[in-house]
C-alpha cells in the first residue's frame, strides 16, 4: 500500500497557491494574503489577511481556501481566520498585483512607454474635461507628444472643447481608427464617431469598460506618445478597473472642487482607484475662488477641499485652478484657455499643474537605457561629423 504523503504547512501553502483573488487574478500566496498556517492533528488553521476587512469577496476566498485544504490527506477540518491587511501590506500587495497585471495584460495599441494620466472625479461638472483638455494642450506646449482619450463615452465634451465637431474619425489601412489631430494633440472621442443614430445606439449598448477596451485596442495611437491623458467618465467602478487592467501604467489625477461634499465624493474615486491599483498622482482643486476685476475675492464653492483631500489621501495637491469665465468661453469656443489666454490666472494654474505632473510622472523615455544610448549615439555621431 502506498504511503499517504504527509500534509505539512508547506503542502498547504502549495495548495493555497491555487486560490486566486478573483478581482486580481493573482494567487493569494503570491499576494502575501496567507499570513500563517498551523496544523494540529487533523485540524488546519489558515490565517488570511484580506485587503479590506469588509471585502465583498471574503466568502468566496474563504470557501476556496477551505476546499483546497480539506482535500489534502489527513486534514479533516479547516478553520480560516480572517484579518485585514495593514496599509503597508496593502501597498506591497498592490505592487505585486500591478507587476502581475503588466506581465499578463493583452497588449493594447498604447506603447507601454507612454505615460497614462487618467483625470477622474466622483461626479460630473467639477471640470474634468476642461482640465483634461487644457492639461493635454499645456503638456504638448512643453514639447511632448500628447494624446487625449475622451473616455466619457456618453457625456463626451472633448470635441466641442477643441472645436472639432462635425469631423469624423476614419479607419486607416490596418482598419485601426486613426486619431484626429487637433490643437497639436491626438484626439479620440465617441463624439467623433457617432455620425448616425444607429452607431450612437450601438455605442450606447456597449458597456463602458468595453468601449474603453475598444479605444485602446482599435485606435492606432502614435507609438511615440509621451503622454496619454484620459478624460474619465464621472463616478467609480468598472471603468477604473478596466483601465487598471488594460493599461497597467495608468495613474490617476483626482479633481475636486473646494467644497466638502465634492471632496467626499472624490475620496470615493480615490479609494476605488487604489482598489483597482491605479496609483493616485495627486489632487487638482478646480473652481477655487473667484476674483473680480477690482480684486475682491469670493470663495464661491467653499475653501480648502483640495488640500484636505490631498492630505487624506497622502498625495500632493498638484494645483488649484480658480473660477474663470475664460475657461467656460474656451470650452464653448473650442479654444482652450491655456492657448487663448495664457496669462489668465486659470491658464497659469493649469500650466503649473502640467509642470508638476511632468515632475511627478516624468516621461518614460527619459528613464530608459535605450533612450540614453540613443542620445549618446547621437552625440557621438555629431562629434564624428563635427
Ligand atoms: N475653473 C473654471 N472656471 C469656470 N468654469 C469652469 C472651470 N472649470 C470648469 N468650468 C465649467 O464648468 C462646467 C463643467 O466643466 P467640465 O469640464 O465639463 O466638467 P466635467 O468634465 O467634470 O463634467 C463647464 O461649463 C466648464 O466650462
Ligand atoms: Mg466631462
Amino acid at each position: 500500500m502506498p504511503l499517504m504523503p504527509e500534509t505539512t504547512t508547506q503542502t498547504i501553502e502549495s495548495a493555497l497557491g491555487g486560490v486566486l483573488d478573483p478581482e486580481l487574478g493573482v494567487d493569494i500566496v503570491e499576494l502575501g494574503m496567507v499570513r500563517g498556517i498551523e496544523i494540529d492533528g487533523t485540524a488546519a488553521t489558515i490565517h488570511i489577511a484580506l485587503t479590506i476587512a469588509a471585502c465583498p469577496l471574503r466568502t468566496q476566498i474563504e470557501g476556496d481556501v477551505v476546499r483546497k485544504v480539506i482535500a489534502l490527506p489527513g486534514i479533516d477540518s479547516v478553520d480560516v481566520q480572517v484579518t485585514a491587511m495593514t496599509d503597508r501590506q496593502r501597498s506591497e500587495l498592490m505592487g505585486i498585483a500591478r507587476r502581475n497585471a503588466r506581465d499578463t495584460a493583452a497588449p493594447t495599441m498604447v506603447n507601454p512607454m507612454t505615460r497614462v494620466i487618467a483625470v477622474g472625479s466622483g461626479k460630473g461638472g467639477v471640470g474634468k474635461s476642461s482640465i483634461s483638455v487644457n492639461l493635454a494642450v499645456a503638456i504638448a506646449d512643453t514639447g511632448y507628444r500628447v494624446g487625449l482619450l475622451d473616455a466619457d463615452i456618453w457625456g463626451f465634451s472633448i470635441p466641442r472643447m477643441l472645436g472639432i465637431t462635425g469631423r469624423r474619425l476614419e479607419a486607416g489601412d490596418d482598419r485601426k481608427i486613426v486619431p484626429m489631430q487637433a490643437a497639436g494633440i491626438q484626439v479620440v472621442s465617441t463624439g467623433l464617431m457617432l455620425d448616425d443614430e444607429q452607431t450612437a445606439l450601438m455605442w450606447r449598448g456597449l458597456m463602458l469598460s468595453k468601449a474603453l477596451e475598444q479605444f485602446l485596442h482599435d485606435v492606432a495611437w502614435d507609438r511615440d506618445l509621451d503622454y496619454l491623458v484620459i478624460d474619465m467618465p464621472p463616478g467609480t467602478g468598472d471603468i477604473q478597473m478596466a483601465l487598471a487592467r488594460l493599461l497597467p501604467q495608468a495613474e490617476m489625477v483626482v479633481v475636486t472642487t473646494p467644497q466638502k461634499a465634492a471632496q467626499k465624493v472624490a475620496a470615493r474615486v480615490a479609494d476605488m482607484a487604489r482598489r483597482s491599483f491605479l496609483p493616485v498622482v495627486g489632487v487638482v482643486e478646480n473652481m477655487a475662488g473667484f476674483t473680480t476685476d477690482d480684486g475682491t475675492h469670493y470663495d464661491l464653492f467653499g475653501k480648502g477641499g483640495g488640500e484636505e483631500l490631498a492630505a487624506e489621501l497622502g498625495v500632493p495637491l498638484i494645483g488649484s485652478i480658480p473660477l474663470d469665465p475664460f475657461v467656460v468661453e474656451g470650452g464653448d469656443d473650442g479654444a482652450p484657455v491655456v492657448r487663448a489666454h495664457p496669462d489668465a490666472p486659470s491658464a497659469r494654474a493649469v500650466a503649473g499643474v502640467a509642470a508638476r505632473i511632468l515632475e511627478l510622472v516624468p516621461p518614460a523615455a527619459d528613464e530608459t537605457c535605450t533612450a540614453r544610448i540613443a542620445v549618446l549615439m547621437e552625440q557621438l555621431g555629431q562629434d564624428a561629423a563635427g
